[in-house]
């Protein structure tokens, strides 16, 4: 499929963005196991601290692909988090998800960082073989029983 169009999320993808991660397969694979409404979400955006998170939205011709953030971003540590990364139903097994993962790439680099990390939980076969198959390693334990999987951004 044509390469995704990256921006970042406004409150107006409030309702969109809780569609997708409300979706069945989706919203059990986040550590908060839970729906959220569209007023949370909204609320949830309005709040991100552009510093420190950036929520991406990846449209594709026919409308939302996905989302995909680097967040807890350090700049004197030179390291993020890249998650919340997923893939509406539809659009699965095609790529995206490799594609959205490697843009975040080029933002954290863009960004002067070292180290992406990311918390996967042990079943979510999907994830961890798709951050595997992008460069990361699992590495031990993460928080609330997850698996820590890191990615060092050699630099170009
Ligand atoms: C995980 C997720 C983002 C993958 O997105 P995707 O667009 O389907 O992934 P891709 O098509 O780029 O697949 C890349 C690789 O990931 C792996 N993969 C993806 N989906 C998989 C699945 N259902 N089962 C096993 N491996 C899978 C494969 O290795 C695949 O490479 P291959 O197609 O050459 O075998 C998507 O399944 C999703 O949104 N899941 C729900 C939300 C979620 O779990 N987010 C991560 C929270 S940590």
């Amino acid at each position: 499929m044509a390469k995704p169009y990256f921006r970042r999320i406004t409150v107006e993808d409030a309702g969109r963005l809780a569609a997708l991660r409300n979706a069945d397969d989706t919203w059990e694979w986040f550590f908060s196991k839970r729906r959220f409404t569209e007023g949370e979400t909204a609320r949830w955006i309005a709040g991100l601290d552009p510093e420190r998170e950036e929520v991406y939205i990846a449209e594709g011709e026919g409308g939302i692909v996905g989302t995909c953030s680097l967040y807890r971003i350090d700049r004197s540590e030179r390291r993020a988090e890249v998650g919340r990364i997923i893939v509406a139903v539809p659009f699965r097994r095609r790529g995206t998800g490799e594609v959205m993962l490697r843009e975040m790439f080029g933002r954290g680099r863009s960004l002067g960082l070292d180290l992406l990390y990311a918390n996967i939980m042990p079943e979510n076969e999907a994830s961890r073989r798709l951050f595997s198959k992008c460069g990361f390693r699992e590495v031990g334990p993460g928080a609330e029983g997850g698996l820590r999987y890191e990615c060092r951004l050699a630099g170009g």
